[in-house]
């Protein structure tokens, strides 16, 4: 199978009931009263290493949404997506109990200075020897604004400004350690090469950092860049600095529009293809048959609860959608504010069918509108290959149906016969996550 291309599998996971399926943490099969717990986490660690993801990464919100009816009473009430634990405390802890597998977080480059974000991904990318990835959100609600002491958020192309800015400001820390500057030398007394150690001296205009960074050079050098933003300036910054792409497309000729597009812009930059993976997110159903994956499937969904859909939506796109009425269709909402690339993504998965918004939002609490897979672990092994030769995308991210049995049984069912087709990895090639990626 040497040459061929490679599948790469991500795993969605957020320290909350709520990932992308809104009634997964219902279903009688997924556990949820241990989501304060270590062994959660360390649990899915190793299973999700079993099946040789190339990672996992916590998806993050900094509040509890309360757009909705000007409320949070649906968002906390009803388990929507609501981030418990700070997934840099929970990440070393997967970290102890994996080797391979790469370990991503949410960090925000509006509310997190340069120095604090290269010194927290600088220190997992050690304890984790080389898997550390960071997922840069720009962000973008009122709510985590205000969280952080701003009344508003700033407009996106300050926001993307910035985010540049402290991207380049985190490489000037990265490398402010050359390689070999610890010398750990007893006998001289020389602890560390002070000649191989320099200040960052990074001025921009909206971040400033002098350096060194106190965190030496990490195995990676720096973490496995992720990104997920839509719009078009959202979509300049992945192309310049993206190593992963996470993106919400509904079909396949959506996810090969993206495909294309992205690809594009990273040549434009003068970015080989293959410095970039862009995954899809996904769900998957999965039985012995196909009627009892389509009844599994039937059961999971009416357990999403529509006003929670709707409450989500209101904080993805930054509006209340309490004031519409749901049996409108969703292509007539008028949306200036917010976040106009989400909308999109939302209005783009919708306008085919020409749902309500009512429908809309029931689908959106079901798989955020991306692709439910639903069927034998053959038949999705199929779907994914299908999609991932038709160069609709390198790969996918994962989000679970049930917890954490869907992750259970896609690894050990559907993984084994995606390795069979020669199209992912039976053992992890690389030490790192960005070899890993790049095999
Ligand atoms: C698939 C996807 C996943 C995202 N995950 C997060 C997240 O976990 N936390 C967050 O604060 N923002 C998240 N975002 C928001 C984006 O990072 C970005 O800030 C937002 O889409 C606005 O940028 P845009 O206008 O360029 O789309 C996500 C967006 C998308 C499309």
């Amino acid at each position: 199978m040497q040459g061929r291309r490679q599948m790469h599998l991500i795993a969605f996971l957020m320290t909350g009931p709520t990932c992308h399926h809104h009634g997964a943490w219902r279903h009688p099969e997924s556990a949820v009263d241990d989501l304060l717990s270590p062994n959660r986490y360390e649990h899915i660690a190793r299973v999700l290493e079993a099946g040789r993801f190339d990672g996992l990464f916590f998806a993050d919100i900094l509040g509890i949404y309360d757009l909705y009816d000007g409320k949070f009473d649906t968002m906390a009430g009803r388990g929507g997506q609501v981030c418990l634990l700070d997934p840099a405390v929970v990440l070393p802890m997967m970290a102890r109990v994996t080797e391979r597998i790469g370990l991503g977080l949410t960090y925000s480059s509006t509310f997190n200075h340069p120095y604090q974000i290269a010194r927290m991904l600088g220190s997992l990318d050690h304890l984790s020897d080389g898997r550390a990835a960071w997922n840069v959100v720009a962000s973008t609600s009122t709510l985590e604004a205000r969280n952080f002491g701003m009344e508003e958020m700033p407009g996106r192309s300050q926001r993307y400004d910035r985010a540049d800015e402290v991207l380049e400001a985190c490489g000037a820390l990265w490398d402010s350690w050359e390689e070999g500057a610890l010398l750990f030398d007893k006998a001289s007394g020389a602890f560390a090469d002070p000649a191989k150690i320099h200040y960052a001296d990074y001025a921009g205009k909206w971040v400033r950092s002098r350096g060194p960074l106190t965190t030496p050079r990490s195995p990676q050098g720096r973490p496995v860049i992720m990104q997920a933003g839509s719009s078009d300036r959202g979509r300049d910054f992945g192309a310049r600095w993206g190593e992963v792409i996470f993106t919400l497309q509904h079909q396949k000729a959506d996810m090969q529009a993206f495909y294309n597009d992205f690809k594009a812009r990273m040549a434009a930059r003068g970015r080989a293809p293959e410095e970039c993976v862009v995954l899809p997110s996904i769900d998957v159903v999965i039985g012995e048959t196909e009627s009892i994956a389509r009844e599994r499937a039937d059961h999971v969904n009416s357990l999403v609860d529509t006003q929670l859909g709707l409450a989500t939506m209101s904080g993805h796109i930054g509006i209340d959608l309490a004031r519409f009425d749901p049996d409108q269709p969703l292509a007539d909402i008028a949306i200036e504010e917010g976040s106009r690339g989400s909308f999109d993504v939302i209005l783009q998965g919708t306008k085919a069918e020409g749902l309500t918004l009512g429908e809309a939002a029931r689908r959106f609490a079901t798989s955020e509108l991306c692709p439910q897979l639903v069927g034998t672990p053959e038949m999705i092994a199929d779907q994914l290959t299908d999609l991932f030769e038709d160069r609709a995308c390198d790969g996918f991210v994962l989000t679970p149906t049930t917890f954490p049995g869907m992750f259970e049984q896609f690894s050990r069912a559907v993984v084994p016969l995606l390795q069979k087709r020669g199209v992912f990895r039976t053992e992890y090639t690389g030490r790192t996550l960005r070899e890993n990626l790049r095999s």
